[in-house]
């Protein structure tokens, strides 16, 4: 009765132009390991459940992409959303879907843009977060210890002194200010959420009825549609009356039944540049190159081309991105990726 659901639909806008919309960074081997992302996800996934558990939720635009990453999934198990929507009507629609043939299930939600070393550890951590929500109305997230004040992710606080495995969570702030990061890191109450979630569908089910109604009556009106042929067209219908929101800021902000497990396993998401060139094992004198580059004096940089016939040549750079796709070159302090976020979709 364990399901998983990797969503795999978002546009990865802090690596543009490295990743963008018509190749997301989940479908990118980013480490060159030879396997994308989303591979790496769902293969470190197979223990957890049978293969047909395992369901990828995606944009339209991108079944080509999977079918040929993950050619063993099968129809059933690509969900294929006519519409960007963000994560919280991503989850609703998978959610409600395999509510509707295995109303007992256990959900493992995971993004599909994260590294984890240490996977014995990650396999544990899921599993015991699975054995404690049977039954429970609780909404179980991953936690992971914070080492700087990101602001990209989400903060959960625990109630002090809790010692056990799963903690009641007090407090859920997604993407707070540097200012508000910096004191939640040095309070020590604090932990990353990591946006792997574990529920059972139940519990999903009541929170966004009482959360985001508007979206759980969409998905809900869809009930004999799931797993017929009548799905697709439903679901042009649902998804043109559904709001863009997270599920962070739609239900897991509001959410007063939330609890954490903390992760012993090192975890990332590959959500910038920084991010990546820090984990890079193969830096060239200091430097992540993916790319045919001549760098004089080039320090703590970046450089990133898909085309290996463009020659780069980089002088007196420190700290920088450089990055080259199609008939396109950006370059940018690194740190700075996010201020161009607003320039495409
Ligand atoms: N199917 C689908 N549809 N997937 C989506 C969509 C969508 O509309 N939007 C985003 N995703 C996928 C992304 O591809 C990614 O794998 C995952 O959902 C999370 O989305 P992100 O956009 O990467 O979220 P985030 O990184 O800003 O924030 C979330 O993850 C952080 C940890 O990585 C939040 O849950 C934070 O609280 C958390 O700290
Ligand atoms: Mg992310």
């Amino acid at each position: 009765n364990n399901f998983v659901v990797i969503m795999a639909g978002g546009i990865g806008s802090r690596l543009w132009p490295f990743s963008r919309t018509d190749r997301p960074k989940q479908f990118m081997d980013v480490f060159g390991l030879g396997k994308s992302l989303l591979q790496q996800t769902y293969h470190r996934f197979l223990p957890i459940c049978p293969r047909k558990n395992i369901f990828v939720v995606t944009h339209e635009d991108y079944r080509e992409l999977v079918q040929e990453q993950l050619p063993e999934i099968g129809q059933d198990q690509l969900l294929l959303e006519p519409h960007r929507r963000n994560t919280a009507a991503c989850i609703a629609y998978a959610c409600y879907k395999i509510a509707s043939a295995y109303p007992n299930a256990r959900i493992v939600v995971s993004p599909s843009d994260h590294a984890i070393f240490k996977e014995e550890a990650f396999h544990n951590c899921i599993f015991t977060g699975l054995e404690s929500v049977i039954d429970q109305d609780r909404l179980l997230t991953i936690g992971l210890r914070p080492h700087k004040a990101e602001t990209s992710y989400g903060y959960l606080q625990y109630r002090d002194g809790d010692e056990a495995t799963i903690k009641k969570v007090k407090t859920f702030t997604e993407k707070p200010s540097k200012e508000m990061a910096e004191l939640f890191v040095d309070s020590g109450d604090y932990v990353w959420n990591s946006g792997i979630f574990i529920w059972n569908v139940q519990a999903i089910i009541r929170a966004l009825r009482k959360h985001l109604p508007d979206l759980a009556d969409v998905f809900e009106e869809m009930k004999g549609d799931y797993f017929s042929t009548a799905e697709g067209k439903s679901l042009q219908k649902a998804y043109s009356h559904c709001k863009n929101i997270s599920i962070d800021y739609g239900l897991m902000e509001k959410a007063g039944n939330v609890d954490v497990i903390l992760g012993d396993f090192e975890w990332t998401d590959l959500g910038s540049f920084q991010t990546i060139h820090e984990l890079n094992q193969e830096k060239e004198e200091g430097n992540t190159v993916f790319a045919n580059a001549m760098l004089f004096d080039v320090e703590d940089s970046m450089v990133v081309s898909e085309d290996p016939e463009t020659l780069v040549v980089a002088e007196g750079l420190e700290n920088y991105v450089v990055a080259v796709r199609e008939k396109l070159v950006v370059v940018v302090k690194k740190g700075n990726e996010r201020n161009y976020k607003k320039i495409f979709k």
